[in-house]
């Protein structure tokens, strides 16, 4: 298969911490199966810009950068089959969040999460509504959408809690095609829907913030003693156990097999002790990570080796960001003097291309439109409360062309000129596999 023809993901880890069983189940691991897929192409970063933003201390950044990158290179990455950089290697990075800074609705800012989260916190205690936050909190959605759109990623793996942001992104890459000609696909979350959330020690998601995690690749003795630390009810051995809510279940089914869960769950009713119910866990989960241990601890001994790899993923990475960001540079108007003759015939290729725009109306409705060069409406959506929805129609459209539209005819006013629309839809596909051919 052809690589322009394979199904990008991307997703980033900020370098703030040491990765625990948590992260293991719910990203690492589903992220290195992923990426054996033969039809995927695979973006895995170090978020170490996105670091700067949750702490000042630069030990803690360097030290969680070299523990995530060995701990997924443990767990089996291969950084010949995906691209595996640091995000600080790509300077491409920061220059396009500047881009994408420059079509951001600075409103659209304003109602992100986390610095919601922020401001609601300081209102509660009185203070000023933006005392103690930086401007870096506040922009984190523009690095995160350059960071995305950066590799065209059309899939970006991310926690619930991420979903906002690839929404922005969505938005992010919307203005800038509309105002620059069509560069950059719109991405979708993924979320793995059967990837649980792991419990922690105290039976809360695990989570550094909550500090009831486990970390992956602690000695053996060091996760023998946090498994012992799972806090389970006061059932006495012999009384049968409640499967339901318990924390120590729910791990070990995360690593089990489905016989071996439908044992431990028998062992349950049967009145496992909690003693033996937590060697039993110590044993499964060692039985996978014992062999990543020894790949693990040699590349924390030697982080010369990791550096090398990263820098060769970051060469890897610039192969495409360098010349992506050569023709975004030059959409702009970022341009050599003298060069008349490129900057006239952009001007009328944006002038003559065709586009979707999506917009909010004042009934609340979301809704998109598709517009030839000269800004004729050729195809007008009805509303529909969920943003979402317009995007996967605009990714529909995008997808299949003409032939979308009788599954979409629920959701778009009548079509009056059917070759106008497919011709636009053809230019929009055609520019848009033009920007995805620069891709390795
Ligand atoms: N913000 C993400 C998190 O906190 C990490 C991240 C940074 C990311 N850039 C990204 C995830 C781009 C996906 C895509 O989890």
């Amino acid at each position: 298969m052809s690589t322009e023809k394979k199904t990008r993901f991307l997703t980033g880890i900020t370098t703030t911490g040491t990765p625990h069983l948590g992260n293991y189940v719910g990203s690492i691991r589903p992220a290195v199966r992923a990426s054996l897929s033969e039809t995927v192409q695979s973006y895995y970063f170090l978020a170490d810009y996105h670091a700067l933003i949750k702490t000042g201390e630069p030990a803690r950044i360097q030290r969680s950068t070299l523990e995530i990158a060995a701990s997924w290179l443990a767990a089996g990455l291969d950084p010949e089959r995906v691209t595996f950089y640091r995000q600080s290697d790509i300077p491409e990075i920061p220059e396009l969040t500047w881009l994408l800074t420059c079509v951001t609705g600075k409103g659209m800012l304003n109602r992100a999460h986390a610095y919601k989260a922020a401001v609601d916190r300081n209102q509660a205690a009185g203070e000023d509504a933006d005392f103690d936050v930086t401007a870096g909190l506040f922009m984190y959605p523009v690095l995160m959408g350059a960071d995305i759109l950066m590799f065209n990623a059309h899939h970006v793996p991310v926690g619930r809690d991420q979903i906002q942001h690839i929404e922005m992104a969505r938005d992010m890459a919307a203005s800038f095609n509309h105002r620059y000609g069509n560069h950059f696909v719109q991405p979708q979350a993924a979320i793995e829907e059967s990837v649980a959330t792991l419990p922690g020690l105290d039976g809360r998601k695990m989570s550094k913030s909550y500090d009831n995690t486990i970390a992956l690749f602690a000695s053996r003795n060091q996760l023998q003693k946090q498994i012992a630390s799972i806090v389970t009810d006061s059932r006495a051995p012999g009384e049968p156990k409640e499967t339901e809510g318990s924390a120590l279940f729910q791990i070990y089914q995360a690593f089990a097999t489905p016989e071996e869960t439908e044992q431990m769950r028998r062992a349950f009713a049967d009145g496992i002790s909690w003693g033996d119910a937590k060697q039993k866990l110590f044993e499964r989960i060692d039985l996978e990570i014992a062999p990543m241990r020894a790949r693990y601890q040699h590349l924390i001994d030697n982080p010369q080796e990791v550096e090398a790899l990263l820098l060769a993923g970051a060469a890897k990475a610039r192969e495409v960001a360098t010349p992506f960001m050569q023709t975004l540079r030059e959409a702009v108007g970022l341009r050599r003097l003298g060069s008349e003759t490129r900057s006239q015939s952009a001007k009328v290729s944006k002038a003559q291309a065709p586009a979707f725009k999506q917009y909010r109306e004042k009934d609340g409705l979301f809704y998109f439109k598709l517009a030839d060069g000269k800004g004729q409406t050729l195809l007008q959506s009805r509303g529909n409360a969920v943003p979402q929805k317009i995007a996967e129609s605009i990714a529909q459209l995008q997808r299949e062309g003409i032939s979308a539209l009788t599954s979409l005819q629920d959701q778009i006013e009548p079509v009056s000129d059917l070759d106008a629309v497919r011709d636009a839809l053809e230019t929009i596909a055609a520019t848009v596999a033009a920007a995805a051919s620069a891709q390795p």
